[in-house]
């Protein structure tokens, strides 16, 4: 059986008069079950570029990239009717509504007219969209307009949804319709390659989660998997001036203007705090989260820039 998604030593450069960009550099990862995967990167990591390839928008130089077997480099048109896409920056027609817009949608994706008012519902329901579903888009907020894009790519009955930024600019409540959607979705056994930079976003959804800098695969696991590729479990936060650089020395020291962020391993937390002086009370100590674990992958990259 073949598995969902596999990308090899996947390489583009863009070249825009005469100035060439890098934007996947090798990028190799895999979806060995069907499974929700959180692609994270900074901007310009090469994410959209790799979701555009993928969808047969366009072409990679080199590498490898198959849907359920099926290679999508040389013949992007045999998994169309597999995959759908929430294209980044994607704006919907001013003058349908949503229920037009999903209506339509289905039935250009060969559904029967009834077919297509059944699932047009289906997914007003599934994303709560009653109150919006006859509302012209010119006269809908932004995030409302993101959410018919969202609702159209929804409602194909597709194997594999890449979602590029599905969640941009919605409110938290609303993310929670679209994240209870995605959730449905692969309790169906559908894939779904997610990138987002809301990264509790990626932490409540992901099965694993692929961090890419620069055009490459930094790391790709659970996220369990991910904290044990960071060299400190532990994170103490303080305001800034209270640990100081005496403390370097016990981890990685981070300071902004307000806070100082000191990541060191558990079994240090009590000399440390005694060395420094501190009170508990003064300080917050918590494993480390994702958060933490996606600045420590590609923290390099940041110091660079
Ligand atoms: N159409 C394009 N022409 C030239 N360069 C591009 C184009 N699209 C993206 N890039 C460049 O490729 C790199 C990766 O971009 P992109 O895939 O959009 O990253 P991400 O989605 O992770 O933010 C960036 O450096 C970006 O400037
Ligand atoms: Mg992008």
């Amino acid at each position: 059986m073949s598995i969902p998604l596999l990308v090899k030593d996947l390489v583009k450069v863009y070249s825009v008069k005469g100035k060439n960009t890098k934007a996947l550099d090798g990028l190799s990862l895999t979806c060995s079950r069907p499974m929700i995967l959180s692609l994270l990167g900074r901007n310009g990591s090469g994410k959209t570029t790799f979701v555009k390839i993928a969808t047969g928008q366009l072409l990679a130089d080199s590498g490898k990239l198959e849907i359920f077997g099926h290679n999508v480099i040389e013949s992007p048109g045999e998994v169309r009717n597999m995959i759908s896409l929430v294209p980044q920056e994607c704006r919907p027609w001013g003058h349908l509504t949503p229920r037009e817009h999903i209506y339509h949608y289905q039935r250009i994706l060969g559904n029967t007219r009834e077919g297509s008012k059944d699932r047009t519902q289906y997914v007003a329901d599934m994303l709560n969209l009653g109150s919006i579903m006859d509302t012209e888009a010119v006269n809908l907020s932004g995030g409302q307009r993101q959410l018919i894009i969202v609702g159209m790519a929804l409602s194909a009955e597709a194997e594999i949804y890449f979602l590029d930024e599905p969640t941009i600019g919605l409110d938290i409540i609303t993310r929670k319709n679209v994240w209870n959607a995605i959730n449905h979705y692969k309790k169906m056994n559908r894939t779904i390659i997610l990138t987002t930079h809301y990264l509790d976003e990626a932490a409540a959804l992901s099965d694993e989660i692929a961090v890419v800098s620069r055009g490459k695969l930094v790391a790709q696991g659970t996220l369990a998997q991910l904290r044990e590729k960071v060299e400190y479990n532990t994170r103490i936060k303080t305001t800034k001036g209270l640990i100081g650089d005496s403390l370097k020395g016990h981890g990685r020291l981070l300071q902004d203007e307000e806070y100082e962020i000191l990541y060191t391993d558990d079994s240090m937390v009590e000399e440390i705090i005694l060395s420094a002086g501190l009170l508990k009370s003064h300080v917050e100590i918590s494993p480390i989260g994702l958060e933490d674990v996606f600045i420590s992958l590609v923290g390099e990259s940041i110091d660079e820039d």
